[in-house]
């Protein structure tokens, strides 16, 4: 596995998890607020998609297998863990806008692995401004 592919890795299980979360969050939030932090998870869920079948695919692109197995995901992501059963609107709010963030800065923080494969770079740097965008949509609820 070369140095852009490890880091893709890595990349990939933290976005599988985040989505996964986003789901959970999705069906078991409540309160005040539920409506809209129900429909902006799904918002956030469908772009988490789009960037973790984005990573796989420049992982094959490069000759790589992209591993999205549950147990991979489970094992090896950095995402911190989200609490089963109900979850308060204005958790999940201050949780996601939090977890999103420390997505950001993870992928941020390995900018410089992927600094021989601009395109793979390129592509990490979408991801962290979306990323950006996303903590800000949830973290401008509490502000
Ligand atoms: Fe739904």
């Amino acid at each position: 596995m070369s140095q852009s592919t490890a880091v893709l890795q890595a990349v990939l299980v933290d976005l599988v998890d985040l989505g996964l979360q986003g789901k959970q969050a999705h069906w078991n939030v409540g309160g005040p607020f539920f409506r809209s932090v129900h429909l902006e998870l799904d918002e956030v869920v469908g772009q988490l998609l789009e960037w973790q079948d984005e990573v796989a695919e420049r992982i094959s692109a490069l000759g790589g297998h992209p591993d999205g197995r549950a147990a991979t995901v489970a094992s090896g992501s950095t995402v911190a863990p989200l609490a089963g059963g109900p979850l308060r609107d204005v958790d999940v709010v201050t949780g996601f806008s939090d977890r999103l963030a420390a997505a950001s800065a993870a992928i941020s923080a390995r900018f410089g692995e992927a600094e021989a494969d601009l395109p793979s770079q390129d592509v990490l740097i979408g991801i962290v401004a979306g990323l950006d965008k996303a903590a800000w949509f949830f973290r401008a609820q509490v502000a």
